[in-house]
């Protein structure tokens, strides 16, 4: 049978519990998935990308099938390299959608046999993203409900606290 292989693009500054709810429950539908970690030169990243990748090794490790890269361009051209033909993103929220549908009509006019599928993280994950978690960490606040543990190091680290 065909394997399927899936990619889970993101800029993932860092990697947060929403985006490990949503690679988990692309392990258990696709064969294969390879979260990419987007270089957008418009977003100055607080991690590297080294460092975003790192994170993202640990934090997947107990997925057997999925490996972790860094991409830069075009990503239908980086997802038809990797012989996936599955685009994953997270939807959120109705305030998701609209930049989600433009960025998954254009990536099929780019790429029409490549299929984006939107899968929902758990409700508790709805209003969370990566520049809410580095907000708090930069306070010191707690965020052992948003993000794994090596996470919650790496930014008291980061913030020198
Ligand atoms: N849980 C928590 N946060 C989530 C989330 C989830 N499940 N899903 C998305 N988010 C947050 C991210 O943390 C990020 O937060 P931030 O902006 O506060 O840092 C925000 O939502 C944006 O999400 P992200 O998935 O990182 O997308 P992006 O907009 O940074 O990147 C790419 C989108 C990388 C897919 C897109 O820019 C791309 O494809 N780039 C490559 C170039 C290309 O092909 N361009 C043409 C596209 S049509």
């Amino acid at each position: 049978m065909k394997k399927v292989t899936a990619v889970y693009p993101g800029t993932f500054d860092p990697v947060t519990n929403g985006h490990l709810d949503v690679i988990e429950r692309a392990t258990s539908l696709f064969d294969e998935v390879i979260v990419c970690i987007a270089v957008n030169s418009l977003k100055s990243p607080l991690f590297s990308k080294e460092e975003r990748k790192n994170m993202l090794i640990e934090s997947v490790s107990g997925f057997s099938n999925v490996t972790v890269d860094i991409f830069e361009g075009l990503l239908v051209k980086y997802a038809e390299e990797k012989h996936a033909s599955v685009i994953i993103r997270g939807l959120r929220a109705i305030s998701d959608f609209e930049y989600e549908f433009q960025l998954s009509l254009t990536n099929r006019k780019l790429s029409p046999a490549i299929n984006t599928i939107f899968l929902m993280p758990n409700e508790k994950y709805t209003y969370l993203d990566s520049s809410l978690v580095r907000e708090l960490a930069s306070y010191n606040a707690d965020i052992q409900d948003f993000v794994p543990k090596n996470v919650q190091l790496a930014l008291k680290e980061k913030f020198g606290f």
